[in-house]
């Protein structure tokens, strides 16, 4: 099983790309990113999620806002407390003493082979990486839940985690380091439907039943904010899965840039698609395609395990 360290900001995406990635990966922590809801908020969540699933798991906060920008939330699509809908238990754990950026430097220079998926706004892993740069050649990878190869969400052009904090996407995206890009061109593909939600609700354990009840506030959500209808696209489990699945998803090297001045295009990844007229050199592998039956049948099963 890769070796994982998980950047995020539940979310209730998040929240799922936790079960997955606890079941699917050896899962060496957890860190807090402010994004779809206050750091506060996120790290309360991901502990909860911990604590419902029983996962053992150190979770350190990070950035409480982005490098430049001004902290931007989601509370439409995640409600305020970021985790909007189950009926949630007190939290009983806290969070491990240390900061996030820390952690994730010093386990990426202390662990060989570690993949940091990366499903929130990336201001932990810039920081991490100009904190210690030499950990872009230290670590297998980062798969980075953000971006798109087309259309945006936050604004027309612009995915929220990319949009949340677009300099530390740049730091990243200019690394070096072994990026996948699952942006909304493919998680969307990975869309959930209320039919689903009822097949995971009807697993009958406790962890299920929370992702149902996540589940059907998410995709109200997504049917006020954008389609009409109650279905929700699970983002940020792609990025877990393009590492511990790989074979789910179908990527390709691009060569990618993040917008940080255009007036209507700030946030934007750009992704050139010319081929071989190119002059540009690819740094990322950008996810195109995932296999959503695929995907789904191992939600399922995966979720089906927990008791
Ligand atoms: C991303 O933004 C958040 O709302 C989700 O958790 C996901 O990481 C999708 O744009
Ligand atoms: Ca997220």
């Amino acid at each position: 099983m890769p070796r994982l360290l998980l950047d995020c900001d539940p979310g209730h995406d998040d929240a799922l790309a936790i079960l997955l990635a606890a079941k699917h990966s050896d899962l060496l922590g957890i860190t807090t990113v402010s994004g779809n809801a206050p750091l506060t908020a996120t790290t309360h969540n991901a502990l909860l999620t911990l604590q419902i699933a029983g996962i053992e798991a150190p979770v350190y906060a990070g950035a409480a806002r982005p490098l430049v920008a001004e902290a931007q939330h989601a509370p439409d699509i995640h409600g305020a407390s970021g985790l909007g809908g189950p009926v949630l238990p007190e939290l009983t754990q806290a969070a491990a003493g240390g900061d996030a950026v820390r952690f994730i430097v010093d386990t990426v220079r202390e662990t060989d082979g570690v993949w940091l998926v990366a499903v929130g706004p990336l201001t932990n892993v810039a920081l991490a990486l100009r904190e210690a740069p030499d950990i872009a050649a230290r670590l297998a990878g980062i798969s980075v839940m953000g971006g798109s190869a087309g259309f945006g969400n936050r604004t027309a052009t612009a995915e929220f985690n990319i949009w949340a904090d677009p300099e530390a996407a740049q730091v990243v995206f200019t690394s070096g380091v072994k990026l996948i890009m699952c942006g909304l061109n493919v998680t969307h593909q990975f869309m959930i439907y209320e039919d689903d939600v009822a097949r995971i609700r009807a697993l009958n354990n406790p962890v299920a039943e929370f992702a149902a009840e996540l589940l059907s506030f998410y995709g109200q959500a997504y049917a006020d904010a954008f389609f009409g209808r109650a279905e929700g696209p699970l983002h940020d489990p792609c990025a877990v899965l393009a590492v511990t699945h790989p074979d789910l998803l179908v990527t390709e090297p691009r060569h990618v840039e993040v917008e940080l001045r255009g007036e209507h295009t700030r946030g934007m990844t750009v992704v050139d698609e010319r081929g071989a007229r190119a002059s540009t050199k690819p740094n990322v592998q950008v996810a195109y395609r995932i296999n959503r039956e695929g995907a789904l049948a191992l939600l399922v099963e995966t979720l089906g395990t927990y008791r």
